[in-house]
């Protein structure tokens, strides 16, 4: 199936929804940590300790497909309390996962956090999903998301005068680093890596995804809804010879083979080539990785409500 396919689906057909690990989410969960931009972290907790009608009450959050929590564990102790988190997910087992976790975190002053969890697809952008929020969150997603539902979530969040702060949307890049950390690629990274974006790009569940456009969209999405918009780029580096990081940087791997086969099974014998010989290089130490990500905020004009 070609990355326009979903569009030719006969009508009533259900793209099966996209489900992760719980053992790929959390061993990506440290790199997460050390790539985010603290920065932005720390303009979202100053606009909610700030923001307007705070008066004791707690600062709701929405994290949109929370997965097993790793953007609950790593926010929660940084923001200002009383929180109240509602998590969001379609998968029952990681939404577990991500509410027993969050029973023992506390926010930055050392209280509890009241957790509900949501267990219902992130369509339709509806109050159920968003209501009573004063900051959304979301990590790892919007790859997985279409324009359209991307730019309701943004225009439902403007209604409500609701801050964003969207971490680590992948923008499509990926390379090999040398031993020394540059930048190194042939034609054979680069027809992958292609292959590797169109199939990006296929329908995950909320319609034509968006792969590595995510970021430009939502950023443009939130400016043109009156946001004041703050952007980083948060790439994962993973250093030549770093052996605690192989297993994740072999993972990655595989997965550029498996989605640029399902992409062009015709390129078996290339692929199979190739993931071999990269394979090798990370094994020995003489290769690294990056992915390109970057994190977006987004404040409401100072004149807004609260939620
Ligand atoms: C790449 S994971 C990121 C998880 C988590 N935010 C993190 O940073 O580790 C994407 C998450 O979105 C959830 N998800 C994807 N599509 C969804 C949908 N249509 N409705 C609800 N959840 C969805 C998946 O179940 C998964 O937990």
């Amino acid at each position: 199936m070609k990355a326009s396919d979903s569009a030719r689906l006969p009508a009533g057909t259900t793209i099966p929804p996209e489900r992760f690990s719980a053992d790929w989410l959390s061993r990506r969960e440290w790199l997460d940590g050390h790539s985010r931009s603290h920065a932005l972290t720390g303009l979202a907790a100053d606009w909610l300790a700030a923001r307007p009608g705070v008066d004791g009450d707690p600062h709701g959050i929405v994290d949109l497909g929370c997965g097993s929590g790793s953007n609950l564990r790593f926010l929660a102790p940084r923001l200002p309390g009383p929180q109240r988190w509602r998590l969001v997910d379609h998968d029952p087992a990681l939404l577990a996962l991500a509410r027993r976790h969050g029973a023992t975190l506390r926010d930055a002053s050392g209280a509890r956090l009241a957790i509900e969890a949501s267990c219902r697809d992130l369509s339709p952008v509806d109050d159920d999903l968003l209501a009573g929020a004063d900051l959304v969150v979301a990590s790892a997603l919007f790859d997985l998301v279409s324009r359209s539902w991307a730019e309701s979530l943004v225009a439902a969040c403007a209604a409500r005068h609701q801050a964003l702060l969207f971490t680590l949307s992948v923008d499509g890049d990926w390379a090999f680093l040398d031993a020394a950390g540059k930048r190194l690629e042939d034609v054979e990274d680069i027809a992958v890596r292609a292959l590797f974006q169109a199939h990006q790009r296929r329908d995950k569940g909320l319609g034509p995804a968006l792969g590595g456009e995510a970021p430009t969209v939502l950023a443009a999405a939130m400016a043109d809804a009156g946001y004041r918009v703050e952007r980083a780029a948060t790439p994962w580096h993973l250093a030549a010879g770093e052996d605690a990081l192989l297993p994740l940087a072999e993972q990655l791997l595989q997965g550029w083979h498996d989605a640029a086969l399902a992409q062009a099974p015709e390129e078996q014998t290339l692929l199979q080539r190739w993931h071999a010989r990269r394979r090798a290089g990370l094994a020995a130490g003489a290769l690294g990785l990056t992915v390109g990500h970057c994190d977006l905020l987004a404040l409401p004009p100072l004149s807004a409500g609260g939620a």
